[in-house]
């Protein structure tokens, strides 16, 4: 099933990228139709791959891919994935040079990123900065995706993770309150918490937690120079914690 919902829609996007690229080029007009046929069907395509996620999890057969990764490696594909929707904003990434590789489902939680960034792409104006940041506190990984946006309705900040709960302004952007359903359904699988907070200059926070494992990862899977180059628009700063600013 998931395979007959997701070729036409791949296929209607590579059609409509093809229709941009061609000679003689198209007129601006039908340039502009040509990336919006394409930039739905990707859309259309967030959408189906988040329907198919959440029946897959809600399934409760969900076996975990665990294996030792680097946060930071996973952090670098979802921002690869998403880079059209995050192009016009500012990314900073507050990471730790010896951050210890996780036992995680890369797979899923590079969905939580995705997800999380495509919100705070939808959610906030063009222009506004994003933050991601991963720290150890205790027994826990524990990272967080900021932006200074408007941030979460007063109150809505628990009800944001149940299905289908969008935030009432919402009616006019796109999406099904999936997003962070999928984000909890998939933390909680690996034994972790998350949850959203407002800060105080303004935007919201998403912070989850990852257990750390009881036993060290091998030594050689420490993996080096993995965050994927990036367009310009996206490419993310890495600079050491302590660095307060948005
Ligand atoms: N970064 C954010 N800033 C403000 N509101 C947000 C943010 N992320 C999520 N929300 C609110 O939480 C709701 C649920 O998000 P989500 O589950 O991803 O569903 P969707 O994005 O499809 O609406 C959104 O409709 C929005 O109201
Ligand atoms: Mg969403």
């Amino acid at each position: 099933l998931s395979h007959d919902l997701r070729t036409p829609l791949t296929s209607l996007a590579g059609f409509a990228e093809s229709l941009e690229k061609t000679h003689p080029s198209l007129s601006h007009e039908q340039a502009e139709i040509a990336e919006a046929i394409h930039s739905q069907a990707m859309r259309m395509n967030s959408l189906v791959n988040n329907l198919l996620e959440m029946a897959r999890l809600q399934s409760g057969d969900v076996k975990l891919t665990r294996d030792w990764h680097s946060i930071e490696e996973v952090i670098g594909s979802a921002l690869k994935s998403r880079e059209n929707i995050l192009s016009g904003h500012q990314i900073k990434i507050t990471l730790h040079d010896d951050f210890p590789l996780l036992e995680f489902d890369a797979t899923l939680i590079e969905r939580v990123f995705c997800n999380l960034f495509e919100n705070a792409a939808k959610y906030t104006p063009k222009g506004s900065r994003i933050r991601i940041d991963a720290q150890i506190s205790g027994n826990d990984a524990r990272i967080s995706v900021s932006d200074n946006g408007h941030g979460l309705a007063k109150g809505s900040e628990e009800a944001v993770f149940e299905k289908f709960t969008r935030g009432e302004k919402e009616s006019a952007t796109p999406g099904v309150g999936l997003g962070l359903a999928i984000c909890k359904a998939v933390v909680e699988a690996h034994r972790g918490k998350i949850w959203a907070e407002n800060l105080e200059a303004g935007g919201a926070r998403f912070t989850f937690t990852l257990p750390l494992p009881a036993v060290r990862p091998p030594l050689l899977c420490r993996v080096t120079g993995v965050v994927p180059r990036l367009a310009e628009s996206v490419a993310p700063v890495i600079s050491p914690p302590l660095d307060a600013t948005v």
